[in-house]
């Protein structure tokens, strides 16, 4: 039976859909604009949808400048918790909108002008936050790129995206090494055919780095005396605010774009009316400024609403122990907290029986969210019983840049369904279809699909290239954006997303193309053609392995196999980074694939995860794919 509050919900989603610029007219009150919009849908030039496109706004006006004037301007804003450095620092907002502005000064007396790019290479530090708000504040277009990735993946973002102006660090801290930034950054400039007027650099004090003709210190930029402040720059609600690349199947990655006033506006209704965040809590997103949930849940939405965020400079197990988010939580008041599934994973790994977690003071926590890949009703469970709150699966992508689905805590909290993260939230429109386009009956596995218009806040397009978004979304089924991802709904309208059905891969949860890493193993002389598929890992949800075919007339005997795959290893890691986690590579005869020369990757990980394999009908040679068998059953490694 449904109380008052689903049944209410159920109507909002139902009338966000029936009638959208009804429910994102009104959405948008939750936002300054400084030309407040008459349009909400812009739908004459389908499937291309704008929203809100005579609105004007600034969305760094937004997020700090309101607060500031409303009464927040003593209130902390952003928690710097770093137990890498051993350090912690608070900013309130008066104090961020003075870096921020300042910064905004440095870009704008750096040549940086409305819809210029400016690149953000950062470990998890509070300039990485500043420098994106300085962008916004300017009108400048941010393209943050996650610290973890190597030189090809940080050049082919920079050559996209042409930066006038770099922003990055001396060195970023992992638990087991401190990784050089700089030359990384060298290495990819050197690469790219773009080249950045300049590149503003912040020093830290544990690896410090040289600095060369086109760069600047952050610390002499920024004194006050260097610059004076930047103010906001109106934009149109449609503008980019920033574009985040995110894997594809190819080795090139889709520039996501993220317009200003929709982004604006759904997540200022998400962070209240699905998080159930309030202006003036404190709010822990786990995830990394270089991912879509840094981007919405770290800095965008939390600061739209007035609340504190916390930015962590850590893991969730090593630094120090698998305690660490519990003590933010405690040490920070945090109400609610959002992190990968597969740090959960990794903190019931270290401390099964949650030793650590009685050991602090959760009594602020309301909610656990969880997002970035499917949450196993195993670490769900095990989650719950040690929190004594309710786990909140949601589902979304960088695409959408907000929930698609989501158990909306706050406005009413539905049954919990472990594997589902429960229903469609407002503004969209989530269908299951078969091959033919035709609506699967519940229960049935399908494309998940969303009919057009997709709500504000999610991917206009991609950048620069509005062919590849329509060939890449929106050509599979006519009016449908396709989510790459496969599932199915129940009967109450429940939905489960069990994977992608492309070559996407999800390490920890982090979004990786199988495209760069072939490309990366191609790239050594000794390979013909090679493959890389994701498969199950009970710590990362997926791992990738690698089956490469040597070129004519290279025999190797064991010890060179071994040391030819150990070099391959490496080349990812030089080449992608080392998040890919690339451990195994498998020499191998041949691979399998279609008649046409497809490589039957979905095939080889259905073998490798132990399911039943489908093998199409138009396989090639069937004896490859059957001699590849023993090896996809035994990790080599
Ligand atoms: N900069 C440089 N290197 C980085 C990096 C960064 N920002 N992030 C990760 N790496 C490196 C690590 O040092 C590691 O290198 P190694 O192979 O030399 O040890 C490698 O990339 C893999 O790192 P990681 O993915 O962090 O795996 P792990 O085994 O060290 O830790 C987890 C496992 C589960 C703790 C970790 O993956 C994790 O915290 N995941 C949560 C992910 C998340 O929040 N995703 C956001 C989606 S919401
Ligand atoms: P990213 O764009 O990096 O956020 O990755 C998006 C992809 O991660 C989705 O297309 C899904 O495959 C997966 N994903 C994210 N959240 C979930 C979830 N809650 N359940 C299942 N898969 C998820």
């Amino acid at each position: 039976m449904s109380t008052d509050a689903q049944q209410s919900y159920r109507d909002t989603v139902a009338a966000s859909l029936a009638d959208p610029a009804s429910f994102w007219g009104e959405a948008a009150r939750l936002v300054d604009w400084i030309t407040p919009p008459r349009q909400v849908l812009d739908d004459s030039n389908p499937p291309f949808y704008r929203w809100f496109p005579d609105g004007r706004l600034n969305v760094c006006f937004n997020a700090l400048d309101r607060h500031v004037v409303h009464g927040r301007a003593d209130q902390t804003a952003l928690i710097y918790d770093s137990p890498v450095t051993g350090t912690t620092k608070e900013y309130t907002y008066a104090q961020l909108l003075d870096l921020v502005a300042r910064f905004g000064g440095v870009l704008r007396d750096l040549g940086v002008r409305k819809g210029d790019r400016v690149v953000i290479y950062m470990p998890m530090i509070p300039e990485a936050a500043i420098a994106m708000l300085a962008c916004a504040r300017i009108g400048a277009v941010h393209s943050v790129v996650f610290g973890g990735f190597a030189p090809a993946e940080l050049a082919a973002r920079i050559e996209d995206a042409e930066p006038t102006v770099v922003v990055s660090a001396s060195c970023g801290i992992e638990p087991s090494r401190t990784i050089p930034y700089k030359p990384i950054l060298d290495e990819a400039i050197r690469r790219s055919e773009h080249k950045p007027d300049h590149c503003v650099i912040v020093q830290r004090e544990q690896l410090t780095c040289d600095l060369g003709e086109r760069d600047l210190d952050w610390a002499q930029v920024m004194h006050p005396d260097a610059v004076a402040p930047a103010e906001c720059v109106p934009v149109q609600a449609t503008d980019p605010l920033y574009v985040l690349y995110t894997s594809g199947t190819t080795g090139k990655p889709k520039g996501i774009v993220r317009d200003s006033g929709g982004y604006a506006v759904a997540l200022r209704w998400s962070m209240t009316n699905l998080y159930g965040v309030q202006p003036g809590e404190t709010w822990l997103c786990g995830s990394d400024v270089g991912w879509v949930v840094g981007h919405s849940y770290i800095v965008y939405a939390p600061l739209l609403t007035g609340a504190t965020t916390i930015l962590f400079e850590g893991k969730p197990v090593g630094t120090p122990d698998a305690g660490t988010y519990w003590r933010l939580i405690q040490e920070h008041g945090a109400v609610a907290a959002f992190t990968a599934p597969t740090a959960i994973r990794a903190i019931k790994k270290q401390d099964p029986d949650g030793e650590l977690v009685k050991a602090y003071d959760l009594s602020t926590l309301r909610t656990l969210f969880l997002a970035g890949e499917r949450l196993d009703p195993d670490t769900w469970q095990w989650a719950t019983d040690q929190l004594g709150v309710p786990v909140i699966d949601n589902w979304w992508q960088t695409e959408t840049g907000w929930p698609i689905a989501i158990n909306p805590v706050g406005t009413a909290q539905f049954e919990i369904r472990p594997g589902s993260p429960a229903l469609p939230t407002v503004g969209y429109d989530v269908r299951v279809l078969d091959e033919r386009g035709e609506e699967v009956p519940p229960g049935t596995e399908g494309a998940i699909c969303i009919k057009l218009p997709l709500p504000p806040g999610t991917l206009p397009t991609l950048w620069r290239d509005d062919e590849r978004y329509v060939s890449s979304y929106l050509s599979a089924y006519d009016g449908y954006y396709l989510t790459g991802d496969g599932g199915f709904v129940d009967e109450d309208g429940y939905l489960y997303v069990m994977g992608r059905t492309d070559d996407v891969l999800n390490v920890a949860g982090h979004r990786l193309s199988t495209g760069s890493l072939e490309e990366a193993l191609a790239g050594h002389p000794a390979v013909a053609e090679c493959a890389v598929i994701g498969v199950a890992d009970s710590l990362k949800g997926q791992v990738p392995r690698a089956l490469v075919v040597l070129k004519a007339g290279i025999d190797l005997d064991e010890k060179g196999t071994e040391q030819l795959e150990a070099e391959l290893v490496q080349r990812v890691r030089d080449e992608v980074g080392a998040v890919a986690a690339l451990r195994q590579v498998d020499v191998v005869e041949a691979l399998p694939k279609t008649r046409s020369g497809k490589i039957l990757r979905k095939t080889m990980r259905q073998i490798a995860d132990g399911q039943e394999a489908q093998v199409p009908s138009t396989i090639e040679d069937p004896s490859v794919l059957e001699a590849l068998g023993p090896v996809l059953r035994t990790p080599s490694a």
